[in-house]
């Protein structure tokens, strides 16, 4: 079992990364009854939420279902982060993280994000600052460093610990590597094989397969792992890990009742969350992606985005399941993207 405070977790979680524009309710749903563990928001701007942006309230929003579940935060200033977290605390979710991972540009030269890996009295003064103000248990996400030459995690994780966060993760990139190169998880197992560190480290970056996750696991050690890129598209691939962990074996891909059935179910939650229309609209980038891999499969996709009466879109899922019914996918290896590729440093 690994705790985050009061917060009790299976032995070995999986955790679904916080993705912008990504890890929305409906899709956390859908990760969760897959296998997910553990949940985040996506980021959420401390000074949008002091400003109570309505874009950033709705982020707030987090489906009982889901739970436990987190909602994370960014931000620079230490009283919008102090108000910010006071807000959080407000919509009871079942912790608070910080993002100080978040490499994008406009980010970073706020001070916030990966950019206070660059001065580390205010990342400890900022969380602690959150801690004081939240009763929720604070978690910490972040990266190695800012740089090659200036990876300082080690000493991140004690002064983060010894101002009162409960858990921490490591993404195993610095700032300056974006998403480039393969993320190095020997300094995330230093940290986790640290005695003065007591808090749940969890490791993150490029687990891509069950086999991955059970080799990274073995090889360091960690308390449990966050699975981001993997999981768009394919939010299967938790029960996937989890199986291949307790059994060492590798389960089949899913088969097309249970892909109808996820379309169903995440258009289902984005229809309650998003309300109508935008709910329909927000779906129509997903069908292609469970879907994907069916002969001739494009004829049906070019029909559920052009519909919007949901009762006709849950027919024509209908229909593909009467049509391929049985057919054998074949399992493709997951493709990560490179996320930031085109964002200036
Ligand atoms: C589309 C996308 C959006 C992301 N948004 C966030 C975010 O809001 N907060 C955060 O901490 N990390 C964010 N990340 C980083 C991921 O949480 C994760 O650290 C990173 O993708 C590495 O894990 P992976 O190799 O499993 O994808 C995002 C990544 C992607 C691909």
């Amino acid at each position: 079992m690994v705790k985050i405070e009061h917060i009790t977790l299976p032995e070995f979680p999986l955790l679904l990364a916080p993705m912008e524009d990504v890890s929305d309710p409906p899709f956390r749903v859908v990760c969760k009854a897959n296998g997910a563990d553990l949940l985040y928001t996506e980021f959420i701007s401390s000074e949008g939420l002091v400003g109570d942006s309505a874009k950033c309230r709705r982020k707030l929003d987090i489906f009982d279902e889901e739970r436990p579940a987190g909602v994370q935060i960014f931000g620079g200033d230490e009283g919008r982060m102090a108000q910010a977290s006071a807000i959080v605390d407000l919509t009871k979710p079942d912790f608070l993280d910080i993002n100080f991972g978040c490499p994008v540009k406009g980010i970073v030269s706020q001070g916030a994000g990966s950019g206070v890996l660059k001065n580390l009295d205010l990342m400890t003064r900022l969380t602690a600052a959150c801690v004081k103000a939240t009763s929720l248990p604070v978690t910490v996400k972040t990266r190695l460093g800012w740089d090659e030459d200036s990876k300082n995690i080690e000493e991140v994780a004690e002064r983060l610990q010894d101002v009162g966060i409960k858990a921490l993760t490591i993404h195993g990139r610095t700032r300056c590597q974006m998403y480039k190169g393969e993320a190095d998880w020997s300094l995330i197992a230093k940290v986790k094989n640290n005695p003065r560190i007591h808090i749940p480290i969890f490791g993150n970056g490029d687990i891509d397969s069950p086999q991955k996750a059970k080799e990274y696991k073995e090889r360091f050690g960690v308390d449990g792992i966050m699975i981001g890129r993997a999981a768009i598209g394919y939010p299967w691939i938790f029960r996937e890990v989890r199986h291949f962990l307790n059994t060492g074996q590798e389960l089949p891909a899913p088969t097309v009742a249970e892909r109808v059935a996820v379309c169903k179910q995440h258009l289902d939650k984005s229809l309650q969350w998003r309300g109508g229309q935008a709910g329909i609209y927000s779906m129509r980038r997903h069908y292609l992606t469970y879907l994907k891999g069916l002969p001739g499969i494009k004829e049906f996709r070019n029909r559920l985005v052009t519909l919007s009466d949901p009762e006709a879109i849950k027919s024509v899922l209908d229909e593909v399941l009467r049509k391929y019914e049985g057919f054998e996918m074949e399992k493709e290896p997951i493709q990560l993207i490179d996320y930031h590729e085109n964002c200036p440093i």
